[in-house]
């Protein structure tokens, strides 16, 4: 299996354009099948989950051209019989398949989706939606049959702010009958692009980006191009491997108030962020401090997202910073692979104390999920000498090409054939 080698001591210097965000991707690629036409999109990042969702795409019908700088989608032809289970279990965005192929196809069956083992990840809040719009589910040892002859617009009251329930959600309201308002629903900058997505294709939603979310459905849907937002996840990654290296680089194509949250922690922590209009700036001069408190929180709070690179930074900053995780429980699994490397956390429940070492050692590690394995990889480019980070396939779910990306910030990192 492929791994990343990185050979740490490095300050990242210099400025990168941000890839196009998985977690805007993943959805609007479903929301495409809403409409009987072509979509164009730009941006779309190149990475292993989005993948899996075009050749799920393809497997419906889908006629799909993919170029380096665009994708282009026709989905005038869909038959959800055909759907290829292949990929399904790979991904938990493959949930979202359910509010596009019941408006556009009537009746599906989907397996129970994967993802990265972070927590159990359940899909309640998806599911209790679709039935009270008037979706047939019955939930199988192994699938979900549904089928619904017409959704229906409703008031529907989010127990927690989901993310992808809420995508869920506005994707099934596109083409149901009436008016659908979602209360406490996630206000995460990635619902924001799909709504301006769906809106230019000629939806009608308002109040994305707010914990109330009206969408008037049967508007009639055209063709579009599209450019996908900025990853403000893979930002904040970079962001982060600056801030440990004692770095100083630019970030392009994402917005700071997507990222306030991080920001003002690196602030606390003692580096420098500039907000230039369209890029941001973080210069990192002296061996960080701890912060107080951290709580990962739906948005605006501290990404769950980047909690696992948060805790790599903080591992080598002077004194002790408690991390609470709130989102997934089971999201503390590259403490112990940190631990290999010198660092000093101790996990209980949910929560990490980290208290901060000299110095970490390189050495070999393994990723367990996508963001960890980033976090890996910024502790390998913090640590003093060779670290490998094995199973690079976590990361490349979501970074489209981190090594080439770090190498053009001064890191010493390749990827090679591991055992
Ligand atoms: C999305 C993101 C993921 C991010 C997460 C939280 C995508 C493709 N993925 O995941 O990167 O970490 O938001 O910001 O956009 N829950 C339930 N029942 C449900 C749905 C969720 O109990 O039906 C729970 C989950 O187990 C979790 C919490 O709600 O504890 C948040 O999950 P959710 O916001 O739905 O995350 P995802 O959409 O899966």
């Amino acid at each position: 299996m492929a791994a990343f080698k990185i050979t740490g001591g490095e300050p990242l210097a210099g400025c990168i354009e941000i890839q196009g965000s998985k977690n805007a991707a993943l959805p609007i690629l479903a929301a495409a099948l809403l409409h009987r036409g072509v979509t164009i999109l730009y941006g779309c990042p190149n990475i292993l989950d989005v993948q899996y969702m075009i050749k799920i795409m393809r497997s419906l019908g889908c006629e799909i051209e993919q170029e380096i700088s665009y994708l282009k989608i026709d989905a005038s032809e869909l038959n959800a019989e055909h759907l290829s289970r292949e990929c399904l279990g790979k991904m938990r965005s493959s949930i979202l398949l359910l509010g596009a192929l019941i408006g556009r196809c009537g009746s599906l069956t989907l397996d129970y989706p994967g993802g990265c083992t972070i927590g159990s990840r359940p899909i309640d809040l998806h599911l209790n939606a679709l039935k009270a719009m008037g979706v047939h589910i019955q939930e199988k040892e192994e699938q979900i049959v549904c089928s619904s002859n017409q959704i229906c617009g409703k008031r529907i009251r989010l127990p927690y702010p989901s993310v992808g329930a809420t995508e869920n959600i506005i994707i099934a309201a596109v083409l149901a009958e009436g008016v659908t308002w979602i209360d406490n629903a996630a206000k995460e900058p990635e619902i924001i692009d799909l709504a301006r997505f769906l809106n230019q294709m000629g939806s009608c939603i308002h109040g994305a980006g707010t914990d109330c979310i009206g969408i008037l459905g049967k508007c009639s849907l055209h063709d579009i191009e599209y450019s996908i937002m900025g990853d403000r996840i893979v930002a904040g990654t970079y962001l982060l491997a600056a801030a440990g290296t004692r770095g100083n680089i630019e970030i392009k194509g994402v917005q700071i108030k997507e990222l306030q949250a991080l920001l003002h922690i690196c602030e606390e922590m003692g580096c420098r962020v500039q907000n230039c209009g369209t890029s941001i700036v973080l210069d990192s001069k002296h061996r960080l401090f701890s912060v107080k408190d951290i709580h990962t929180q739906p948005f605006p709070g501290v990404a769950t997202d980047l909690q696992s690179q948060l805790m790599s930074v903080l591992s080598t900053a002077r004194g002790e910073t408690t991390i609470y995780e709130h989102v997934f429980e089971n999201r503390f699994q590259t403490a112990e692979e940190l631990g290999r490397m010198g660092a000093d956390i101790q996990i209980k429940n949910n929560r990490a104390v980290i208290r901060g070492v000299k110095k970490l050692k390189g050495c070999p590690v393994c990723a367990k999920d996508l963001r960890g394995g980033a976090a890996l990889i910024i502790a390998g480019l913090m640590a003093e000498g060779d670290s490998i980070v094995e199973n690079s396939i976590f990361v490349e779910r979501g970074y489209q090409d981190i090594c080439k990306d770090l190498k053009q910030l001064g890191a010493n990192i390749k990827v090679i054939n591991g055992d």
